[in-house]
């Protein structure tokens, strides 16, 4: 089933999914029972995407500071990745969602590099909602990949400097062909972006919600979608009215 799309219904959802091992400590498990729960949410989050009419939704999954985690916890999240892709990946096929997974790939072991690439390719054509995946993201990490990327079309005499500007630049980096998001959701309370589409989101609305990830239902992303719909937009004009006022 799909809610009429209201008038402010955000295009590009990214959420960072965040407060999973408070979630497990909170109930005496260990992390990755909080990791796994999470997974749950994942999917959940995907139906309501679709219920809501959002196009893109980004999740961010694993970031290229997780490196930092005890070894334990990192491989639990890659056995985590993999486990999802393996048994999502038909269903999510069957629901027409298209993979698109941002962050540095290279650095990943072959086999999830394949799974991940496998997901692309067998959801490619397909037209419902897009999830983007990022997983070994960090925004400073993208950027400094398009940078090299521009500078190597430069050297190979592909482009012209002069004709770089912030439109061409979006091409360069990971979210290439995907809109910016229009509201970012932050879960557990934490009120920061950690190296998150920090280009990206320049205008993008927040939301932060004290809840952590394994709570956040699908009442709570509709929520969020509301708090969204009040939000006023201005991109550094003045609202309409005032630009009334002005002209009279
Ligand atoms: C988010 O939950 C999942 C990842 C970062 C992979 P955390 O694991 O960060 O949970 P908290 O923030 O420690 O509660
Ligand atoms: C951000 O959460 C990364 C993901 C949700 C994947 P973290 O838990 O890693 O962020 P910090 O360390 O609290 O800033
Ligand atoms: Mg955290």
């Amino acid at each position: 089933m799909q809610l009429d799309r209201p008038s402010k219904t955000p295009r590009h959802v990214a959420i960072i999914m965040d407060g999973n091992g408070r979630w497990a400590g909170a109930r005496g498990l260990a992390r990755t029972a909080g990791h796994r729960a999470g997974v749950e949410r994942v999917r959940e989050a995907v139906r309501t995407a679709h219920e809501a009419n959002i196009e893109y939704l980004t999740l961010f999954a694993f970031s290229s500071e997780n490196w930092n985690r005890p070894e334990e916890e990192v491989s639990d999240l890659m056995g985590i990745l993999k486990y999802f892709i393996r048994k999502d990946l038909a269903e999510l096929h069957r629901e027409n969602v298209c993979v698109k997974v941002i962050g540095c790939r290279q650095s990943l072991k072959p086999d999830i590099r394949g799974l991940l690439d496998e997901a692309e390719d067998r959801t490619r054509g397909n037209t419902g909602v897009t999830l983007v995946i990022a997983f070994n993201y960090g925004s400073r990490n993208e950027l400094v990949r398009a940078t090299r990327l521009i500078a190597e079309a430069v050297q190979a005499g592909q482009l012209d400097p002069c004709s770089i500007n912030e439109h061409s630049l979006s091409a360069f980096v990971d979210t290439a062909g995907i809109p910016d998001p229009d509201l970012v959701i932050r879960t557990s309370g934490e009120q920061r972006l950690s190296n998150f589409l920090l280009w990206q989101a320049a205008y993008s609305e927040f939301v932060f919600l004290p809840c952590l990830w394994p709570d956040f239902d699908r009442q709570a992303f509709l929520n969020a979608l509301d708090e969204y719909s009040r939000r006023d937009r201005r991109f550094g004009a003045i609202p309409a009215r005032a630009e009334r006022a002005v002209g009279s």
